[in-house]
């Protein structure tokens, strides 16, 4: 099991069902990974297990009510919510998960979901017609959209003797992934002001069409020869990867790339820069974004052979090239009043002022200037470093991985979007 680096706090919601029991094996193996858990239960909750139990465990008072009168704490689920790193429910019934999604707020643990601003993770334990039930397929749908993560449950012989899915997910499991969360989380906020909302930041762009080029194009010389460019693609993806992540619609228009898109993302393939030109032209009109990764040629040959060139005896061979459309330049002059158009520059010299040069040329909003002549970030490279410049700043990022600086160019353009 993944070890957290501090000592997260987690806040661990108990529910009614049979399953409660197995949320104090959960609490152990969270203690044991060095986590400061405080327990909170639904009334139901307390059927099963009695809150002594986790008292006696973690040392703290087990909320159950605000208005209990042991509770010493007379705004418990603000306070509460508002010191964990992570909210995790073990196990999840049907009805708390349908208070969650509609935003119910008739108990303690119901109370706290809405102040937390921690993100959130649901283990459910349910009967299979249950968990099966199209209300509670729209809950799960729904939280989902608002950024809860699930450790589903697994098929098995339920406590009700049914057979399906529903049952609870291996503790282990479920440790594990709670670990993952708050190890992922503390990545994403040591980068970023720790004010952010995490829970918010995952769900941010819901309201974006993104549109992307990435990857580079090739352009014909003959049926067998073109000319290209270093591109993997690795960094128009990991903006793809974090886009989709923050809720965003992701429309990729693919050159040639060395790595495969993410999951969620659309992508039209296109090859040469009139193929990735007319795939862009063709989606623009849907999207709120639109960021040009890609190392387009700026030149292409004018005449493309029909058949392969022969090597002759002459020592030379010249190629007339011709420029290829700037997609980047078309979509800024084609833009309506909501699309933010990024670009990137790849430069080896005078890296922010060329950049800033483009930014002005083209029409953009913003621009992400990156050296693309050191071997340890730009092309290929699994990390890069950027200048974010807009009209108005330039901020200067160190080296970083591909997906921390995708998110950071993301977070910019929302930054852009809200001044508009
Ligand atoms: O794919 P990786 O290996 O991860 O490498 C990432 C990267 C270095 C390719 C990427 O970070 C990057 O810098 N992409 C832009 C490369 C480029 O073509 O830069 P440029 O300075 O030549 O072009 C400026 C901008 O105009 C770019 O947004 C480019 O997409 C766009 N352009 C250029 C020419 C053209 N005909 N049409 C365009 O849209």
């Amino acid at each position: 099991m993944s070890e957290p680096n501090k000592n997260y706090r987690v806040g661990l919601g108990v529910c009614g069902g049979i399953a409660a029991y197995k949320a104090i094996e959960v609490l152990r193996l969270l203690q044991k990974a060095g986590c400061d858990v405080r327990v909170a239960m639904t009334r139901h909750a307390t059927e099963f297990i009695r809150p002594l139990t986790f008292r006696a465990l973690t040392g703290a008072y087990v909320l159950v009510d605000d208005y209990d009168e042991g509770n010493p704490d007379p705004i418990a689920h603000i306070n509460f919510s508002q010191n964990i790193d992570l909210l995790l429910i073990v196990p999840a019934t049907a009805n708390t998960l349908a208070k969650f999604a509609n935003g119910i707020a008739d108990d303690f643990l119901s109370s706290t979901y809405l102040a937390a601003n921690a993100p959130v993770m649901v283990a459910p334990a349910m009967n299979v017609s249950m968990w099966n039930h199209p209300a509670t397929r729209r809950n799960i749908e729904t939280l989902k959209d608002d950024g809860v993560r699930f450790v589903e449950p697994v098929a098995g012989e339920l406590a009700c003797k049914t057979v399906g899915t529903g049952k609870l997910e291996d503790v282990e499991n479920i440790a594990e992934q709670a670990l993952k969360v708050l190890s992922l989380e503390s990545l994403v906020l040591s980068q970023k002001s720790k004010t952010q909302d995490s829970r918010l930041r995952t769900h941010d762009l819901k309201d974006e069409n993104i549109l992307l080029t990435v990857g580079g194009t090739r352009e014909a010389i003959d049926p067998v020869r073109f000319i290209s460019n270093h591109s993997s693609g690795k960094m128009g993806f990991a903006v793809a990867e974090a886009a989709a992540a923050r809720g965003a619609r992701v429309t990729v228009v693919r050159g040639s790339t060395a790595v495969e898109p993410p999951a969620g993302v659309e992508v039209v393939e296109a090859v040469s820069a009139q193929q990735m030109f007319e795939a862009v032209i063709d989606n623009l009109v849907r999207a709120s974004v639109f960021i040009g990764a890609a190392a387009v040629a700026d030149y292409r040959p004018k005449n493309v052979a029909e058949t392969k060139i022969k090597k002759t005896n002459l020592d030379s061979l010249t190629i007339e090239l011709e420029k290829t459309p700037d997609i980047l330049a078309n979509v800024a002059e084609r833009r309506h009043e909501n699309l933010l158009v990024v670009g990137f520059a790849a430069e080896t010299n005078d890296v922010a002022a060329y950049a800033r040069a483009k930014l002005e040329r083209k029409n953009l909003d913003l621009i992400v200037a990156n050296d693309v002549s050191r071997k340890d970030i730009g092309f290929g490279a699994d990390d890069n470093a950027a200048t974010l410049i807009t009209r108005t700043t330039a901020v200067e990022l160190p080296r970083m991985s591909k997906r921390e600086l995708a998110d950071k160019i993301l977070d910019e353009v929302l930054r852009l979007r809200r001044q508009q």
